[in-house]
């Protein structure tokens, strides 16, 4: 089959000049990075370009300036992108676009890589300028886009430039789309979807979305309760969206037309406050105290799941089970992913997990490394398990 965009297979890149649009959007704390996994991820594809003897360019956004702020310069991010290259040099400019950055182009040599500075400097990037666009353009021959978890942006760097260059997926951004599509759009079956997090609210087009695609959605995190509370049950003083129980019907009115069975807790671990140390007890969920909030699934639950992924060919997760900041609320979260990677490293399931909380929750359970792939992005994750267009990923499709 052929990928529906060209990839560095596709491409001839000695000495051209290659534009790699990358997210170097990482967390950085008194800047150091704290989490250098979108480095890491990008590496392959710059390694392999400068292996290939291309001029490679490094385009990135970082944080969301307004305008020129050094605290959001990505010069802090040139020694960790040289050290995940393996130490190969990493030259900077001071720019984007204009002299600065065409002076860094052309002093690169075959194989050599230079990091520019942060797009988002510059009002062009966000309003996918066709001007900036084109200053962009102006700096080299080819374009890959290496940025899945910036893809649902349509800026000048992940939409416009690729209309004005030949333009191919990177290796991240290729292995993003098909085990993305691997897991919701040609999936084994049956497949399971594992939602959780805090609100019902901030996730109703994923719900309506993964109801009509998958053969089980499991809710977990305090979005649970909002259902639960929707079907009747008395959740205490949990987290809740009482105003959302029409939704909450809808939701459940949705999974019954597309034969998705809808999996909620059984049974809960509560305490009276989300704090470390607190006293807790486990409970039928139709037994929550009034003055008691849930707080994660409880172990019948955590069995419950275990069954369903048993059966599953497929698992698609986002968001934690519970409060999984704070032990020992994270405990089903941390039970249910060593079951899932458990059934993965057996061979009987493809796992596919991503967005928001979920990666840290999965890094807390020791399993990142475990399941068959874990996405990078956040909220490109998001609009992708909503079933929307991502402008980035859509402006490589070959035309
Ligand atoms: C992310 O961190 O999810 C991406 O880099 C996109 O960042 P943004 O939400 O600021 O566009």
């Amino acid at each position: 089959m052929t990928a529906p965009f060209r990839t560095l297979d596709d491409l001839d890149v000695a000495g051209r000049i290659v534009l790699v649009r990358a997210d170097l959007n990482v967390p950085m704390t008194d800047g150091r990075v704290t989490d250098a996994t979108r480095i890491e991820r990008v590496a392959p594809t710059l390694a392999e370009l400068s292996a290939k003897g291309a001029r490679v360019v490094v385009l990135s956004h970082f944080g969301r300036p307004k305008g020129r702020d050094p605290a959001l310069s990505l010069a802090p991010l040139v020694a960790p992108l040289s050290a995940a290259l393996g130490g190969r040099p990493v030259t900077f400019a001071e720019d984007c676009v204009g002299p600065l950055a065409e002076a860094a182009v052309r002093a690169l040599p075959a194989g050599g890589v230079a990091l520019l500075e942060n797009l988002r400097f510059h009002k062009g990037e966000e309003k996918n300028d066709p001007e900036f666009a084109r200053a962009l353009a102006a700096l080299g021959e080819i374009y890959v886009n290496d940025a899945f978890s910036a893809a649902h942006r349509a800026h000048a760097s992940t939409e416009g430039l690729a209309h004005l260059l030949p333009a191919a997926a990177g290796r991240l951004m290729q292995a993003e789309c098909e085990a993305l599509a691997g897991a919701l759009e040609t999936p084994a079956r049956p497949v399971v979807a594992i939602v959780g997090g805090a609100k019902v609210s901030t996730k109703l087009d994923l719900l309506g979305n993964l109801v009509t695609r998958v053969d089980r959605l499991v809710i977990g995190g305090a979005m649970a309760n909002t259902l639960l509370y929707a079907r009747g049950v008395a959740v205490g003083t949990s987290l809740c969206e009482r105003e959302m129980v029409g939704t909450c019907r809808e939701i459940e009115a949705a999974a019954a037309r597309a034969g998705c069975a809808l999996v909620l807790p059984v049974d809960a671990v509560v305490a009276a406050r989300l704090a470390p140390g607190e006293a807790t007890a486990t409970v039928a969920i139709d037994a929550v105290p009034a003055d008691r909030m849930i707080l994660d699934v409880g172990p019948a639950t955590v069995t419950a799941i275990g069954r369903h992924l048993a059966d599953a060919r497929t698992l698609v997760w986002n968001g934690p089970l519970g409060a999984f900041e704070t032990p020992p609320f994270d405990a089903g979260t941390v039970a249910v992913a060593r079951e899932a990677a458990r059934l993965t490293a057996a061979g009987a399931l493809l796992s596919v997990a991503g967005g928001g909380d979920t990666v840290a929750a999965l890094a807390a359970a020791g399993v990142v490394d475990a399941l068959s792939y874990v996405s990078t992005a956040g909220g490109a994750f998001l609009e992708w398990l909503e079933g929307r267009t991502l402008p980035g990923v859509e402006a490589l499709r070959r035309r």
